[in-house]
């Protein structure tokens, strides 16, 4: 298998990394498949709420849809946390996770804003930073535990991602000109994920004006389709995002849609007014 475990990330070893952190538990790789799937494993074996999984390369990085995540050593966070909420589940967190990973990255992009493209990616200037894999494992109809996963694009230059990626992906070096120490991003990141995941399964009205101003969509027209078929959703402009998480569109005919999930393209210009 092409696992291996590491002692150490960023010259600190597991269990300092959990106290520091707030986690229960962090497991740390050199490398290996996938942190999602070593979460997704570590929850079947009853790893308890709150626990991290962090890998220094991942070989088989995923993506939504099934797509890959390229994850080049040392060059980026990849991480995985397992939750346990109960059967109701979390609707709301790539979102949620997306705005706690937009804020760790605000001091490293300063004149760059990290923006939030509905559902689950993060994107300066329109390039991609940074994307969310939130998945549910189900026993007997409840869910038995959710793993999310953020992949952090932080220290690639250009060429660290592969030819077809270079133009629509960029990094925290790449913007900003200097790369961040690692684990002050995981410092900000992690703490903040695992006290607003405890927090409640709601969007604050704080939450939902910063979605506004992080909303990479508003105003563009779009058209989503579902990631496993590829068929057509809904097509139109973005109104922006409810306050249960979905997305709004006003197709031609001025009908709004609340689009619950999909993969989201751009079709157009911006809408007038926005
Ligand atoms: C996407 O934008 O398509 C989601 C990308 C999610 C990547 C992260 S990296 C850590 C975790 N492990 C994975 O295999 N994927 C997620």
């Amino acid at each position: 298998m092409d696992e291996l475990r590491a002692d150490r990330w960023e010259g600190e070893e597991a269990a300092a990394l959990a106290a520091r952190w707030g986690a229960a538990d962090v497991h740390l790789f050199a490398r290996v498949g996938s942190t999602n799937e070593v979460a997704r494993r570590l929850a079947t074996s009853g790893a308890p709420d709150g626990t991290v999984v962090l890998a220094e390369e991942q070989t088989a990085g995923r993506g939504r849809a099934g797509r890959s995540w390229s994850s080049p050593p040392g060059r980026g966070l990849w991480l995985s946390l397992l939750l346990r909420p109960g059967s109701e589940g979390l609707p709301l967190l790539p979102l949620l996770t997306g705005l706690v990973a937009a804020r760790a990255l605000d001091p490293f992009l300063p004149g760059s804003p990290v923006a939030i493209k509905w559902p689950n990616d993060l994107l300066v200037d329109g390039r991609k930073l940074g994307g969310i894999l939130a998945e549910a494992s189900w026993e007997g109809g409840a869910t038995r535990a959710l793993v999310v996963g953020v992949g952090l694009n932080l220290l690639q230059e250009r060429a660290d991602f592969p030819a077809e990626l270079r133009e629509h992906a960029t990094s925290v070096r790449i913007e900003a000109g200097t790369g961040p120490p690692r684990l002050e991003v995981a410092d900000r990141l992690v703490p903040a994920l695992l006290r607003r995941l405890r927090g409640g399964s709601e969007l604050t009205a704080a939450e939902l004006a910063e979605l506004r101003e992080r909303d990479a969509l508003r105003g563009t027209l779009v058209a989503v389709t579902d990631p496993h078929s590829g068929a057509p959703v809904a097509e139109g402009a973005a109104e922006g995002i409810d306050a249960d998480g979905a997305l709004l569109l006003r197709d031609a005919a001025g009908t709004v849609h609340r689009v619950r999930s999909g993969t989201v393209r751009a079709t157009g210009a911006a809408v007038e007014g926005r």
